[in-house]
C-alpha cells in the first residue's frame, strides 16, 4: 500500500483549476488577472476574496483566510486535509485506486441523528397518506392548484391524516419519547398527540438537503386554523438559517448569475411550474444575518421579490439596504396588482410570469417610489423629509452619472430645483469607504520598519528565484522577524528537492495558517520582476546589519550582567568578531 508522497499531492492539486473548483461555491467575477468573490470564511461586505489563477491560490485581503485548493475545501466544506485531497482527485481524475486514504468520518452529534431520522421518516409517511383515501380530498386541492406528480415528487409534498401516525410510527421504530418531543413533531403531553393533523405537508430542509422540518396547510374552507402551521425550531431546525429550495438552486443560480429572493414555498413552486429555478424563500420571516450568510455562498446578486402589500414592501427596502451593505447588487421586482409569483402564473400562465419579473427596479428608484407614496404633496414638511431622505441615499452611489441621473429624478419628483438638490448632495457626505481603507492599508504599510519590509520582500524573491533562496542561506540565514525566519527556512529547504516554488504546494508542507497566511500574503506582492541583483545584496546587507545588531545589543545586555571575567572575555571577543564581519559582506 503506498503512502501518498508530495509529487502525487501536488499531481492532484495540477489536475484541476482553483477557479473551477471555487466557482462550484461562490460566484467569482473577473477582475484583471484574478477573480473576485465575498469572502465566504467572515462577515464579508465587498467581495475581498481573490483568486489567482496564475499561482491557483484563493487569499482574502480582509480576514487573511487562504490557500490553495484543498484549504479552501476543508475550510468551507468543513472537512479534513485528506478528505480534500480525495475530492479534489475525483474531480481531476486522478486515479487514487491503489492508496488506501483512511477518511475519518466527520462525527454526527449523535444525538441528532434520530431527530434526522424521524424527520425522514415522516417525510415518507406524509407522502405515503397523500396517495391514500384519507389524502384524497388534500389531493385534490393540489390538482387544483396546478401541482402534477412530478411537482409533488419534487417538492416531496405529503399529507398529514387526522390519526397520530408519526407517534404510532415513531413507537415502533424504537424512538424515546423525549427525542419524538425534540423533533417538535410530536407534542409532549399527558397522550402524544402529532402536531400536524389533517394538513398538506411540505418538507423543509437545511442547506445539506436534510429534512428538518415541516410547514402544513390548511386546505378545506371548514378549516379555520392558521393558513399554515410550522414546526417549532429545534436543535436542527433554525428558522433564521433556513431558506426554502436552497440546496436545489444552486446549478440554476449559476447559470443565471443571480437567485430571486421569494416570500414563501409556493412561490418557489410556482416559479417551478414556469421553469425558473434560481428561487430560494425566506418563508414570511425578516431577513437573518444567516440568511444572508446563506446567500453569499450561492451569488452576489439578489432579485428580490417580496410580497406586495405594505408590510411586504417594507421588508423589501430594509432587506435591499441590508443586502447592499453585505455587498451584494440588489434589483426589486414589484409584481403587479400586489399579487405573488403563485397568483400572477394562475392568472398570466408562464409568459405572464416571465413578463412580470422582468420589470426590475434599482433599489433606489423603488426606494424614490415606496418613500414617496407616504408623502403628502400638499405638506411641505414631508415633501422636505423625502428630499433629504432621498439625497442621502443619492449620495450612497458610486458612480457620478447615476447620480446626476437620479438627481434629475428627484427634482421633477419632488418639485425643488436641481441645483438645490446638487447642493445639498454636494454637502452631505458620502462614506467614501474605499478611500479610508486605502488610507489605513497605507499607514499600517509606513509603519513596517524597514529591516522588515527587506524581509518581507527578499522572501518574495526567494520564493521566484532559487539562487536568490540559496544566496540568502549563505549570506544571512537569519531573519530577525519569527515568522519570516521560518518561512525562510521553508523556503531554502523545499529548494533542496526542487528547482522551482510553487506557491500552492509549498504551502502544503507548511501546514500553520498564521504562516500560510503570511507566505500567500508575501507571494502576492507587486514587486518587479525578474529581481536586479543589486536590490538582492542590498536586501541582504540590510537584513544581515540587523541581525548583527540585534544579536550586539543582546551580548551588550548579557556583558552587563554577567560577572565571570572569562565569560566576560568571550562575549567582548563575539561582538569584536561581530563588528568585523560588517566589512566582509
Ligand atoms: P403567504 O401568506 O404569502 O402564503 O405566506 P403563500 O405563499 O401565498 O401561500 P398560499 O398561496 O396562500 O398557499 C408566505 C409564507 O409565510 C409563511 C409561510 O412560510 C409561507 O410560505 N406563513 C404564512 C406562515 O408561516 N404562517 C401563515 O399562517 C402564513
Ligand atoms: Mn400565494
Amino acid at each position: 500500500m503506498a503512502r501518498l508522497s508530495q509529487e502525487k499531492i501536488n499531481e492532484i492539486r495540477q489536475s484541476v483549476d482553483i477557479v473551477d473548483v471555487i466557482g462550484q461555491y461562490l460566484s467569482l467575477e473577473k477582475k484583471g488577472r484574478n477573480y473576485i468573490a465575498l469572502c465566504p470564511f467572515h462577515d464579508d461586505s465587498r467581495p475581498s476574496m481573490s483568486v489567482s489563477p496564475d499561482k491557483q491560490i484563493f487569499m482574502c485581503f480582509v480576514c487573511g483566510t487562504g490557500g490553495n485548493v484543498f484549504s479552501f475545501l476543508q475550510k468551507y466544506l468543513k472537512i479534513s486535509y485528506i478528505e480534500a485531497v480525495k475530492k479534489v482527485a475525483e474531480m481531476g481524475r486522478v486515479d487514487l485506486s491503489e492508496y488506501h486514504l483512511d477518511v475519518e468520518k466527520r462525527p454526527e452529534n449523535p444525538q441528532h441523528v434520530a431527530l434526522y431520522q424521524m424527520h425522514q421518516e415522516a417525510q415518507k409517511i406524509y407522502s405515503y397518506y397523500l396517495n391514500t383515501k384519507l389524502g384524497l380530498e388534500a389531493k385534490t386541492y393540489l390538482m387544483n392548484r396546478h401541482f402534477t406528480d412530478e411537482l409533488i415528487k419534487e417538492f416531496q409534498i405529503g399529507y398529514a391524516p387526522i390519526d397520530p401516525v408519526l407517534h404510532t410510527a415513531f413507537s415502533k421504530l424504537g424512538y424515546h419519547e423525549i427525542d419524538m418531543a425534540k423533533s417538535g413533531l410530536v407534542i409532549e403531553s399527558q397522550s402524544h398527540f402529532d402536531r400536524f393533523n389533517d394538513r398538506i405537508m411540505f418538507p423543509l430542509y437545511n442547506q445539506q438537503g436534510q429534512v428538518v422540518g415541516f410547514s402544513g396547510r390548511i386546505y378545506k374552507p371548514t378549516q379555520s386554523d392558521s393558513k399554515y402551521m410550522n414546526s417549532p425550531e429545534s436543535e436542527i431546525f433554525i428558522k433564521g438559517q433556513t431558506l426554502y429550495h436552497y440546496h436545489q438552486c444552486r446549478e440554476a443560480v449559476k447559470q443565471a448569475g443571480f437567485v430571486y429572493l421569494l416570500e414563501g414555498f409556493m412561490d418557489v413552486i410556482a416559479m417551478y411550474k414556469a421553469g425558473i429555478e434560481n428561487t430560494v424563500a425566506i418563508m414570511g420571516t425578516a431577513l437573518t444575518k444567516g440568511h444572508i450568510q446563506a446567500l453569499r455562498r450561492l451569488t452576489n446578486t439578489v432579485y428580490l421579490c417580496l410580497d406586495g402589500d405594505q408590510a411586504g414592501q417594507a421588508a423589501m427596502s430594509k432587506a435591499a439596504y441590508e443586502l447592499e451593505a453585505a455587498g451584494f447588487k440588489v434589483k426589486i421586482i414589484i409584481l403587479p396588482d400586489g399579487h405573488d409569483p403563485d397568483e400572477i402564473y394562475e392568472e398570466h400562465g408562464k409568459t405572464g410570469l416571465e413578463e412580470a419579473l422582468r420589470r426590475t427596479l434599482k433599489p433606489i428608484e423603488f426606494l424614490m417610489e415606496f418613500e414617496y407614496r407616504m408623502v403628502d404633496p400638499l405638506n411641505y414638511d414631508d415633501r422636505k423629509n423625502y428630499l433629504e431622505k432621498m439625497c442621502f441615499e443619492i449620495t450612497q452611489l458610486n458612480d457620478d452619472i447615476d447620480r446626476d441621473y437620479y438627481m434629475h429624478i428627484l427634482s421633477s419628483k419632488s418639485g425643488f430645483s436641481y441645483e438645490v438638490i446638487l447642493q445639498h448632495v454636494a454637502g452631505m457626505k458620502p462614506k467614501h469607504q474605499e478611500e479610508y481603507i486605502h488610507r489605513e492599508v497605507k499607514k499600517t504599510i509606513q509603519l513596517v520598519d524597514k529591516y522588515k519590509k527587506a524581509e518581507h520582500d527578499l522572501l518574495f524573491y526567494m520564493l521566484n528565484n532559487k539562487a536568490v533562496a540559496l544566496k540568502y542561506e549563505a549570506k544571512a540565514g537569519f531573519m530577525y522577524n519569527d515568522q519570516y525566519r521560518v518561512l525562510a527556512s521553508y523556503i531554502v529547504d523545499y529548494y533542496r528537492h526542487h528547482n522551482h516554488i510553487e506557491v500552492a504546494d509549498l504551502i502544503d508542507s507548511i501546514q500553520k495558517e498564521e504562516l500560510i497566511q503570511t507566505v500567500l500574503e508575501i507571494s502576492q506582492s507587486a514587486l518587479p520582476l525578474p529581481c536586479e541583483e543589486q536590490a538582492i545584496d542590498d536586501y541582504i546587507q540590510t537584513i544581515a546589519s540587523n541581525a548583527r545588531k540585534m544579536k550586539k545589543e543582546q551580548l551588550l545586555e548579557q556583558f552587563n550582567y554577567i560577572l565571570d571575567p572569562s565569560q566576560k572575555a568571550q562575549i567582548l571577543s563575539e561582538i569584536v568578531k561581530l563588528e568585523s564581519e560588517k566589512e566582509s559582506i
